[in-house]
């Protein structure tokens, strides 16, 4: 088979790729977006994550190619192509009440997915364990799963070289296969050849771009949020099982909408982009150990809504609040290979900031100056 990539151009397919593409674990994660929110419900376009793990898998089997001697290519091009197969409907979105439910996030929840799955049976004809793979994608079998999850990793390539394209974000291209291609496997560690060292800032400029001009931006924060918020009610009601997190994401809004009233008001609102205005927001470069607490968890972060919503009679289903350190920046430690076997040691780095931000039902903007204040009293700024 050639699978014509939209990044990358025609690849023909290694065997075991092509026996993945036909299990029902890949027909669920077709059903997942390469974003928060479902596809359709988007104000952008976005590739499922069986596109997006077929993109890395292209670039996993370009790394393979220079350094065939230390990796095993079935188990690494596999774990590239199902590194997004952990992920709940939403993608991270749901990742705090995963962890909250279960102890697991995105990558080893994976594990829960492949148990006795078409999947595992189908990786265990070619040789591979699925628990091989749960650990490169877990980024368990350190150094050589940092290829797939590190600092500079072919999934966050990928991802971001797509995520600009599809969502049209102004941002540089990079050339992905060609850092891909410059991965080398030394002494134990990873290199990257010195000559992609323009592209690699191509794509630190790159990732900026997706996250500050689209993912933080409205009005996809304001919906994300609001989804946020409707499945954290479900949650407080007892209507989220364990089995909501194998759903795909239009199973999941559709099961959101036979849950309580407020979710079903927050999801309904949500998908017809009647989305809530921000009326507050704070970027905290060095948060207290407090703040921090706070924006960890999900428990503290719930406490404090219930106050500014006891304090000023605004229904559950009517505020929303996000609170999350950034991550549109990264520190690259992986170093640079130059001229005469002389290292280079990562790039710029600048920590992104701790970001606050509420939304609320536009009937209740007018409490913008009490909610500001009950949020700067809790967190003393
Ligand atoms: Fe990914």
């Amino acid at each position: 088979m050639i699978y014509k990539d939209p990044l990358y151009g025609p690849w023909v397919l290694p065997t075991y790729l092509k026996e993945l593409l036909h299990t029902k674990e890949t027909l669920r994660t077709r059903g997942i977006a390469q974003a928060s929110s479902p596809a359709h419900l988007l104000t952008f376009v976005a590739r499922n994550r069986v596109q997006h793990g077929l993109g890395v898998a292209r670039l996993m089997a370009e790394v393979v190619k220079h350094n065939r001697c230390d990796l095993d290519e079935e188990l690494m091009v596999s774990s590239a192509f199902l590194h997004d197969f952990g992920n709940t409907p939403f993608s991270h979105l749901c990742e705090d009440f995963l962890q909250e439910m279960i102890g697991k996030n995105g990558e080893t929840f994976l594990e829960n997915i492949l148990d006795c799955s078409e999947t595992e049976k189908v990786l265990a004809g070619f040789g591979v364990a699925s628990r091989d793979v749960v650990k490169i994608v877990a980024g368990q079998a350190k150094p050589m799963s940092d290829v797939l999850n590190g600092d500079i990793d072919v999934d966050n390539l990928d991802n971001i070289l797509g995520f600009n394209k599809f969502a049209a974000v102004e941002a540089p291209a990079y050339d992905a296969l060609g850092i891909a291609g410059s991965f080398r496997f030394m002494d134990g560690h990873w290199l990257l050849l010195g000559d992609c060292y323009a592209d690699v800032q191509k794509w630190q400029i790159a990732r900026r771009a997706a996250y500050m001009d689209v993912v933080y931006s409205s009005p996809h924060y304001n919906g994300i949020s609001m989804l946020y918020r409707a499945v954290e009610l479900a949650l407080y009601e007892g209507e989220i099982s364990p089995e909501f997190f194998r759903f795909s994401d239009i199973e999941a809004i559709s099961y959101l909408m036979t849950c309580n009233p407020r979710t079903i008001e927050l999801v309904d609102k949500m998908s017809r982009w009647k989305w809530y205005p921000e009326v507050a927001s704070w970027e905290i470069k060095e948060p207290s150990r407090f703040v921090a607490k706070i924006a960890a968890c999900t428990h503290r972060r719930r406490k404090l809504l219930d106050e500014i919503c006891g304090t000023l009679g605004i229904a559950p289903e009517k505020i929303c609040l996000a609170m999350q350190r950034g991550v549109e920046t990264k520190r690259i430690k992986t170093p640079f290979l130059v001229e005469c076997g002389r290292k280079l040691q990562g790039t710029k780095f600048e920590r992104p900031p701790l970001r606050v931000r509420v939304f609320v039902s536009p009937e209740w903007q007018f409490k913008k100056p009490e909610i500001e204040a009950i949020i700067s009293n809790n967190f003393h700024i």
